[in-house]
């Protein structure tokens, strides 16, 4: 749909947004000029600390989608939002009378930005490009906790880069959705992927060591195949007895909005 026909989006409190944008397909030069009046100061000169132009694009786009999806939800400017970071680099949005309790999440990587909102719960998304260079098993051992490291190597080779990345975004999510980035030690929690569990096709399930003081229970996550090349995993901190609902939307901003549909890997 062309923006100049969007109407104001409600976000229910069992609803979870999910918006994509895809900053290769962004080269418009007067709607990234658009982009750029978007940005405060601060934003701005962020930007252009960037070196590589690509890199400025990527961000030019994320703050792009960020503001234009906020103000998709209330009558504030995209301009207009004012954000804060909490002490690990969270950034939130800077409430003020008659808001509606928005929180958002970002994640950006070769060729897709997502922004996952929601009312009120922690929520953290992350987004990887599995075709990225590099030989990303062999830091399993350093990422992963024990139980991870013994189930990725019982996965046949080929199925390996893949289940890798399973673990990757669903575990850079969960931190995301814990607000405190690498600050939590990763070792402590564990995704429950071994061979048999995924193929009894059984929900998605988490462990955490003690010292994490966290319930599994209070937890939803996602993992979607979003493109050939993206993985992406969403986790939400969970309201009891609410069955949530997970919508996708393929975005330009300021210019088109698309519903978007792709696989579900794995849910619980
Ligand atoms: C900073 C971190 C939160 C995410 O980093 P990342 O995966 O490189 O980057 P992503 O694109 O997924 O996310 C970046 C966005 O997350 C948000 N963010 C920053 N700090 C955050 C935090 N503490 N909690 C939640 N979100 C955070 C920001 O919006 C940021 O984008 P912006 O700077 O454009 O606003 C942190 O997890 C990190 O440093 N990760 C490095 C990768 C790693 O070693 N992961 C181990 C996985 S097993």
């Amino acid at each position: 749909m062309q923006s100049n026909q969007l109407h104001t989006l409600k976000l229910n409190p069992n609803e979870i947004h999910l918006w994509l944008a895809f900053p290769d397909e962004i080269q418009d030069i007067a709607l990234l000029s658009a982009y750029d009046k978007l940005m405060s100061e601060e934003e701005r000169t962020h930007q252009q600390r960037f070196h590589f132009a690509k890199h400025q694009h990527q961000y030019l786009i994320t703050r792009a989608l960020v503001r234009t999806t906020l103000s998709r939800y209330t009558d504030v400017d995209p301009s207009h939002w004012q954000f804060y970071k909490n002490q690990y680099g969270r950034p939130e949005i800077h409430h003020s009378d008659g808001l509606p309790p928005l929180r958002f999440n970002l994640s950006h990587t070769d060729g897709l930005i997502i922004c996952g909102v929601v009312l009120k719960q922690d929520i953290g998304v992350d987004v990887e490009d599995t075709e990225r260079k590099g030989a990303p098993l062999e830091i399993a051992d350093r990422f992963f906790s024990a139980q991870e490291v013994h189930d990725l190597n019982q996965v046949p080779d080929s199925e390996k880069r893949e289940r890798f990345f399973n673990y990757w975004t669903l575990k850079e999510s969960y931190i995301k959705a814990r607000g405190m980035g690498l600050s939590l030690p990763l070792e402590q929690f564990t995704f429950l992927m071994s061979r048999t569990e995924i193929q009894s096709h059984q929900p998605l399930r988490i462990s955490f060591a003690p010292q994490l003081h966290d319930d599994p229970n209070q937890w939803r996550f996602w993992l979607l195949q979003a493109t050939q090349r993206h993985q992406v995993a969403i986790s939400l901190r969970r309201d009891e007895g609410v069955a949530y609902q997970l919508s996708l939307k393929k975005v330009v901003p300021l210019r088109e909005e698309h519903s978007f549909s792709c696989s579900v890997l794995h849910a619980n």
